[in-house]
């Protein structure tokens, strides 16, 4: 027994030794790395960071050490970046130095640096490329995007007709109306809403993103090189992606049987027809595996992000009636009640404009950024970050940098217009990140927003079945993504 305890206590000591020494020579690889608080052998700054509020843990480091500072998660150094100037210095004014994607150990086992959104050096320079030309060229194609939306749009009015104002959760009206725009460019049609395949594929995308926001996720992330062996919920997300994965590579094979190389019908043709021509390159990066999991970042990115916006939109409107009073009359200006809105409406409503860009930097959809790194050794307000260092932006906290929004923390239209009531950009808006990272469905998120929350609100008053004053607006879930509360509406016809 003695023996037994006193190899215990041995084995102990040398771990503890060969972590702090993988420790120290991570810190010490050639790097200076900025300050932060001490971290311990393999548990790095747990002591310091909640993984219920990493975001809140991340901004009281902020207070000790500044904006830009180094934590620990387990084992690995991550470079937090804090406010707007922080931020812009290294995705702006050093944009390919910080153009890397960093570790995201939740969905790593899923993609394995394939897809366009976890890639990184020319896969993904050429998988963004391409991605973004067919987003553009099937928005000038036959039947503009913009046609599709308005289109879309019209589906969702008719099935909130049918609630005939009785309280509703809005949340898979608004997904399913949403991902069939993405859909008809990923896959070239939409769903029927009635579709149990199109519903239960919903619900796996918003469940994922619930998980990759979750406690356990924030410890996964920590520990993924322990937990990836153990059983419990963290592998709950690994098989839900990997069901999103078959789903699309079922739609890639139907596609492979129907395929006529003149008349590309959506996204996936158009990789399938590259896939052809490169067939004798065995460097090309056109294969099965990036066509299946760029069309799930396009599927997956285009669903949950704009109808968590939408959803976090209504709810703030409802907190504040009076602004909706306010765009209802700028609907009644600009469109009247007969015609549907269309994007040129955009530049004649810029009281609507401000609202949806104050809700979006409220909803703040992923307040930690999607991690970057740097892709080669890089000189940064004094530090030197090895090559590989691994980069949270914290767009959050830009979002609420106080030097750049006057009232932070409230919903204040004001933020996004001058004293004409024009509507006024501002710098320290990056609900969409920014520099060479930035968000390839930018352009057609804002399209959507406009259409959707305009369309809505000119058929439709909010209603809320509590007093406004009540209205809790708090994320339910705050981790990678802020999560929406759940809540009942009632949606009355104007
Ligand atoms: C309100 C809506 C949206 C918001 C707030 C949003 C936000 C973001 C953010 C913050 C990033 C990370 C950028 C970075 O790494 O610094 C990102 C990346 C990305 N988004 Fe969006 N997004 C939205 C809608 C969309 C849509 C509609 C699509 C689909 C067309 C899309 C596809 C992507 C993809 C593929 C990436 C990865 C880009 C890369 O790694 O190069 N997003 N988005």
């Amino acid at each position: 027994m003695e023996l037994g305890g006193a190899f215990t206590i041995f084995l102990a000591l040398c771990l503890s030794c060969l972590f702090i020494l993988l420790a120290w020579k991570r810190i010490n690889k050639g790097g200076k790395l900025p300050p932060g608080p001490t971290p311990i052998p393999f548990l790095g700054n747990l002591l310091q960071i909640r993984t219920d509020a990493i975001f809140q843990s991340f901004m009281k480091l902020q207070e000790k050490y500044g904006p830009v500072f180094t934590v620990y998660l387990g084992p690995r150094p991550v470079v937090i970046l804090c406010g707007h100037e922080a931020v812009k210095e290294a995705l702006i004014d050093q944009a390919d130095d910080f153009s890397g994607r960093g570790e995201m150990a939740t969905i790593e086992r899923n993609f394995q640096g394939y897809g366009l959104a976890l890639s990184n050096g020319e896969r993904w320079k050429t998988l963004r490329r391409f991605s973004l030309t067919i987003l553009r060229n099937f928005g000038m194609g036959k039947r503009s995007i913009e046609e599709r939306i308005q289109e879309e749009a019209g589906y969702l009015l008719e099935e909130f007709r049918k609630t005939k104002g009785a309280p509703i959760d809005p949340t898979f009206f608004l997904s399913r109306t949403v991902s069939n725009v993405i859909s008809s460019v990923v896959f070239g049609s939409r769903f029927d809403y009635e579709d149990k395949q199109f519903l239960s594929l919903l619900q796996m995308i918003n469940e994922s993103f619930i998980e990759m926001s979750v406690p356990w996720a924030q410890l996964y992330d920590m520990y993924s090189g322990v937990m990836q062996y153990l059983p419990g919920r963290h592998n709950h997300l690994y098989y839900l992606i990997e069901d999103l994965k078959d789903f699309i590579a079922s739609r890639v094979k139907v596609n492979e049987a129907s395929l006529d190389p003149q008349n590309p019908r959506d996204f996936i043709d158009c990789f399938l027809i590259k896939m052809h021509q490169d067939k004798d390159n065995p460097q090309t990066e056109f294969n099965f595996k990036n066509l299946v999991l760029t069309a799930l970042n396009l599927f997956f990115a285009g669903t949950e992000t704009v109808s968590s916006t939408l959803r976090y939109g209504f709810l703030l409107l409802m907190k504040h009636p009076e602004v909706e009073a306010k765009i209802h009359e700028e609907i009644n200006q600009v469109i009247g009640p007969h015609r549907m809105p269309s994007v040129d409406d955009r530049v004649k409503m810029p009281y609507t404009d401000a609202v949806i860009h104050e809700i979006q930097r409220l909803t703040d959809i992923v307040p930690m950024g999607v991690p970057h790194n740097v892709i080669r050794d890089t000189h940064f307000r004094g530090y030197f970050l090895p090559k590989g260092t691994d980069i949270y932006p914290l767009l959050g906290s830009v979002l609420r940098d106080p030097k750049y929004f006057r009232y932070p923390d409230d919903f204040y239209p004001q933020h996004f217009l001058d004293e004409q009531g024009r509507f006024k950009k501002n710098d320290a808006f990056v609900a969409f990140s920014s520099g060479k990272r930035i968000c390839v469905g930018e352009a057609l998120a804002r399209m959507e927003l406009f259409l959707y929350f305009t369309s809505i609100l000119q058929n439709f008053s909010l209603r809320s079945l509590v007093p406004p004053a009540d209205i809790d607006v708090t994320p339910r879930i705050s981790g990678f993504g802020n999560i929406p509360p759940t809540y009942n509406l009632c949606l009355v016809a104007r």
